[in-house]
């Protein structure tokens, strides 16, 4: 039986938050006993980074080993050789993840589908609890790949006058997925609203807005609380470590915030 659950942070709008918080959320639930492995599907490999990874193949590699069609294009590289070990696993990303699109062009089998049949080949869902998925700024190929392997989404947005139209966009893209009725759509477990400034009135007005939107049509069990613009957040970042490495007490709130989102997400697979 599976039991792991794989979870994509995704919003096609960059930088909102989305490789800070499924590095620090995969370690909230690393921390609560949780065998979890995370995945850069961006070819910026900024979650690569922070894990200070760097193996010779990725992830787009081991997707394309996995197509029997793209026989010619197989390298020679196995799951145990690009899996970096840690208290978080970690699959790297790379930039050949940018040619994926291209590459699987012309497959016969569902391009949709490689990531999710990537999994099931190597039983990922048996050997973690939980699958963590960082995911590039497009709704591409790459991203529609995640959506069709995942369990559940989570959204970060910042909150300014374009990210309601943007996520409305995403809702488009997730019932796309849903017609194309080869998968069941992932669920979209929760919204966090990052780097708010809350001096800014205009960015507390759009915020309001958009939580109000999303809980009346989801629920208020969907929106996560504010993450605000944080400085040690960027330190922690620079050092390339969670904020669970930090012992000072400016930490602790950072500490508790993402630990709200991994019990969110543990309450969810409950
Ligand atoms: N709450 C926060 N407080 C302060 N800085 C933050 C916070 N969240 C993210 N950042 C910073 O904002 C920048 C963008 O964050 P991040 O890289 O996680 O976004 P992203 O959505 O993954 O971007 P991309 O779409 O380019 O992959 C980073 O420099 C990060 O250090
Ligand atoms: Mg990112």
């Amino acid at each position: 039986m599976f039991v792991g659950k794989v979870i994509s942070f995704i919003n096609q709008k960059g930088g909102v938050g989305k490789t800070t918080m499924s590095f620090n959320v995969a370690h909230a639930l690393a921390l609560n006993g949780k065998r979890v492995l995370a995945i850069d599907l961006d070819p910026q490999g900024n979650l690569t980074h922070l894990f200070k990874a760097n193996p010779e193949y990725n992830i787009y590699h081991l997707m394309v080993n996995s197509v029997k069609e793209l026989k010619p294009l197989h390298s020679v590289t196995h799951l145990s050789d690009v899996i970096v070990k840690g208290t978080v696993d970690i699959l790297a990303g790379g930039q050949e993840l940018s040619g994926f699109d291209l590459t699987v062009a012309a497959i016969n089998s569902p391009r949709q589908l490689v990531l999710k049949r990537f999994i099931e080949q190597n039983n990922l869902k048996d050997r973690y609890d939980y699958i963590v998925m960082d995911c590039p700024p497009t709704l591409g190929l790459l991203v529609i790949n995640a959506l069709c392997a995942s369990d559940g989404v989570i959204v970060p947005f910042r909150p300014d006058d374009f990210s309601s139209k943007g996520l409305d966009h995403f809702y488009s893209v997730l019932d796309d997925v849903e017609d194309m009725g080869i998968v069941t759509v992932p669920e979209v477990i929760l919204h966090v609203p990052n780097l708010v400034d809350h001096r800014r009135k205009q960015e507390v007005e759009d915020l309001n807005k958009i939580v109000g939107k999303i809980e009346m049509s989801m629920g208020k069990d969907k929106i996560s609380p504010v993450f605000y613009n944080k400085t040690p957040l960027v330190k922690s970042l620079a050092e390339k470590k969670s904020v669970f490495e930090f012992h000072n007490k400016e930490f602790k709130d950072l500490q508790n915030e993402f630990q709200t989102v991994a019990y969110k997400i543990e309450e969810w697979n409950s």
